[in-house]
């Protein structure tokens, strides 16, 4: 790759990973992802923004090359997670001249977690700034978005505004802005909904804070630029606001099929209620597809035949996985099938005591579902329709 420019002396030096499919050995990339990182270029100084994961350490020394610098004054790091900061080792030994720009916060987990060393660091304060002569770089502290150290950066002289995690979407483009804003759009929510869904309090405050400034370019350090800003802050304040969607999401697994039963015909009720489903197979799903359809659903189905005397392994993952994430979801039900007991609605119960949820009444039967079985899970559906209606959730 070859360094491209952003704006007159603002470049991007970051690299495509087209290939990664999990994140954090955790979180599918079904677009692999970006390591976006930048090089400011002022009259006087000359900072480099964030680097890259270290398995495309070379993509960026590379670009550091073709840019053609003879020295490079400053590392400013936004965050210390390793796919920004991890090839910072590397950077320091190719220009050993360079101060490390951080908070003391970020200082601290650098030392400990790349062991760099102490004297290289310049520790900076919240809304202080650096000059590199015609250029400014000012920087928010924007705590919890993603880990407790992290800020942004701001161009003031071009307006940019380097927002590392914030505003980020997993999708390896070739692209340095976004064009197309459906597929923008899908990525940066299924990153909300893996990433940053869980701080939903601290985005609200940090997403004030930034919103006072003039920015006509955000630049994430993962997935495109933005050239238009407002259209991804407008998605931001949509997913962290309290509203919910006249949806449920079903995360269910079935081994004998009478839970798979279960499902379907509830599924059915709630589409004759005008109600929108979307229904996973825990064994088989996408969790980021999972998680992107909590961000907007009012209720939650988890759906579980018992095994091992507890909800299946996978039902228990979903559960946790949604309790860890904490969506604004309102209200959750149980249902499932079991053969001689076990102890599948306390389990599963248990596991969501970070949510602010009311449960509904749990549809737990034996063997496969029966007349009244069914009649239950109606009863069920129309529930949901009316606890929709009464918090005039449409
Ligand atoms: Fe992309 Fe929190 O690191």
């Amino acid at each position: 790759m070859t360094c491209r420019k952003v704006t007159k002396d603002v470049y991007f030096l970051g690299a495509i990973d087209w290939d990664r499919r999990l994140f954090d050995a955790l979180i599918p990339l079904p677009n692999g992802t970006t390591y976006n990182s930048f090089l400011v270029k002022g009259s006087d100084k000359t900072a480099l923004i964030d680097t890259v994961d270290p398995s495309k350490s070379h993509v960026l020394l590379d670009n550091l090359n073709d840019s053609d610098i003879p020295h490079l004054d400053y590392v400013v790091i936004n965050h210390a997670e390793q796919d920004h900061s991890g090839s910072l080792p590397v950077v320091l030994e190719k220009y050993p001249e360079a101060q490390v720009v951080t908070n003391q916060k970020c200082k601290n987990l650098l030392v400990e977690m790349l062991l760099i060393p102490e004297e290289k660091f310049r520790v900076i304060d919240d809304r202080s700034t650096l000059m590199l002569g015609n250029k400014t770089l000012e920087f928010i502290f924007c705590p919890w978005v993603h880990w407790p150290e992290t800020m942004v950066t701001y161009l003031r002289e071009d307006k940019i505004l380097f927002s590392c995690d914030f505003f980020g979407s997993h999708l390896a483009t070739s692209e340095l802005s976004a064009t197309d804003q459906a597929l923008l759009y899908e990525s940066a929510k299924r990153y909300y909904a893996e990433i940053m869904m869980p701080f939903t309090v601290p985005i609200q405050k940090n997403l004030e804070k930034i919103q006072k400034i003039p920015i006509d370019i955000i630049a994430p350090s993962h997935g495109p630029l933005h050239n238009q800003p407002s259209f991804i802050m407008d998605a931001y304040r949509d997913w962290i606001s309290r509203r919910v969607k006249n949806e449920v999401v079903i995360g269910y697994v079935s081994m004998h099929d009478s839970t798979h039963k279960m499902v379907e015909h509830l599924v059915d009720v709630l589409i004759q209620q005008g109600i929108r489903v979307q229904q996973f197979d825990l064994t088989r799903s996408d969790i980021g597809t999972f998680a992107m359809a909590l961000v907007d659903a009012a209720t939650l189905i988890l759906a579980s035949p018992t095994t091992l005397g507890g909800a299946h392994p996978q039902v228990v993952f979903g559960a946790y996985l949604a309790n860890a994430l904490r969506p604004k979801t309102r209200f959750v039900s149980i249902i499932g099938s079991y053969g001689w007991g076990g102890k599948m609605y306390d389990q599963l119960v248990g596991l969501l005591s970070n949510l602010k949820i009311e449960f509904l009444d749990p549809v737990i039967i034996k063997g496969y579902p029966k007349k009244q079985d069914f009649e239950s899970l109606t009863d069920l559906g129309v529930l949901i329709q009316k606890k929709h209606n009464e918090n005039a959730i449409s």
